[in-house]
């Protein structure tokens, strides 16, 4: 058998696989068999094909009793490395202010700043790690996490550096993005050219050479960065061979996804006020979109992003919690499957697809992450429902009954 080895590590049967190996469809398999060795799948298809009798062919050999098994969920955007709260502006929101006033106001994402970088990184860590926990809870295997609530080199390498720990402590897969334009870090008010420099010249270089970063990313938007200084940073990260990916179009239209196609980013983000014309060029650069509707439902937004548009067009879409401290504290990646759903009239599937393959596409991590296939990392999660569509159905309840991230099962 593979890898020289005469028997497979696992070999679960008695299951339905959600292979997703097609290009639509759930692609279930009935009475399915799913083989693993090391970290990979070398098997995903019927029982009845199998070569050899199922209890010869593996070391251990479970029957999962008719469950569904899917790939392990993808959650491609969380800013989830961060100090403190933000409790106090969910308050004040509720009485009328909104996002950019606080955020005028000194407070919002600086705020979490300032207790950001007054965390020493086992602080940062031991903080952050119970909320990657909870998103293990839903089925997660592998995580996006971002920095950029340091803004300046130590605290975005010590975001990064807790980033990478969280993957190592828990098993699963992290992907790094330095969020390196989110806000203007306060000590160079009105210095902003200075800012945009150090960020591109010298803290973006030193971050990537010490191997902390995956992709770069920025926030596009009237209280954030202008399109122009968003371009320099994708030059800049071009110049050193890193993808990008853009908060885009969130609050307003600065033709930010038509610039994160131009620069062929892995994702364009929220994207609520992107033009028919962008998700044109969003398709023809194979840039995913990535809809966050947690942020959508906490900002109490009202303009949907053009969902029917990037169907028609042909852009996949992804589906990621958003996980941060001002916009969108949620802890469930599934939660945000179901306001897809019920808020942007995604179907079921689109949020399952929008949650595995896609996000993985969106990670760079298409080959290796989403599916249920040989040659796919052994990431899968088992769960006691019957139909697909339950899975963005629910709103709350049981997580996975069992959970393996790279080949290892984490319960
Ligand atoms: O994705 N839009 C910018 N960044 C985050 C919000 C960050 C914050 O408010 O702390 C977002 O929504
Ligand atoms: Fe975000």
């Amino acid at each position: 058998m593979k890898n020289g080895k005469t028997r497979w590590d696992w070999l679960l049967l008695d299951a339905r696989a959600m292979t997703l190996a097609d290009e639509r469809g759930y692609g279930l398999i009935e009475d399915a068999a799913i083989g693993i060795v090391g970290n990979r799948i070398v098997y995903a298809g019927r029982r009845a094909d199998l070569p050899l009798a199922p209890d010869t062919m593996a070391e251990r050999v479970e029957l999962l009793g008719g469950a569904l098994v899917t790939p392990g969920l993808v959650d491609a955007h969380t800013h989830l490395v961060f100090a403190g709260h933000r409790a106090h502006e969910f308050d004040m929101r509720l009485n009328g202010a909104t996002y950019a006033e606080i955020a005028q106001a000194g407070g919002g994402i600086l705020s979490t700043v300032r207790a950001t970088r007054a965390a020493s990184e086992d602080e940062l860590f031991a903080m952050s790690l119970p909320r990657a926990r909870a998103l293990l809870r839903d089925g997660v295997t592998t995580v996006e996490i971002k920095s950029g609530y340091g803004l300046d080199v130590e605290s975005e390498r010590r975001q990064l550096r807790v980033a990478r720990r969280i993957g190592q402590a828990l098993g699963i897969t992290v992907r790094t993005t330095y969020l390196a334009l989110h806000a203007l870090a306060p000590e160079f008010v009105d210095r902003r050219k200075e800012f945009v420099d150090a960020v591109c010249q010298e803290w973006l270089p030193r971050l990537h050479g010490e191997g902390l970063v995956d992709a770069v990313d920025a926030f596009c938007e009237g209280i954030a960065f202008t399109p122009a200084e968003t371009r320099r940073l994708f030059e800049a990260a071009g110049a050193l061979g890193l993808p990008v990916k853009l908060h885009a179009d969130q609050l307003s239209d600065l033709g930010g996804a038509a610039l994160a196609a131009e620069f062929g980013a892995l994702s364009a983000d929220h994207l609520e006020y992107t033009n028919d014309e962008a998700v044109a060029r969003m398709a023809k650069a194979g840039t995913v979109a990535m809809l966050l509707p947690a942020a959508y439902y906490c900002l109490r937004e009202t303009t949907l992003p053009p969902v029917e548009a990037f169907r028609r067009q042909g852009v996949a879409m992804a589906v990621a919690s958003d996980l941060n401290p001002g916009t969108s504290p949620i802890l469930s990646l599934r939660l945000a499957m179901n306001q897809a759903c019920t808020l942007f009239r995604l179907t079921p599937e689109e949020a399952i697809r929008g949650t595995t393959l896609h996000a993985a596409r969106a990670l760079g991590l298409a080959a290796r992450k989403g599916r249920l296939a040989a040659g796919y990392d052994a990431d899968l999660a088992v769960w006691e429902v019957g139909a697909p569509a339950e899975l963005s159905y629910w709103i709350g309840g049981p997580g996975p009954t069992a959970l393996f991230a790279n080949g290892l099962r984490l319960h």
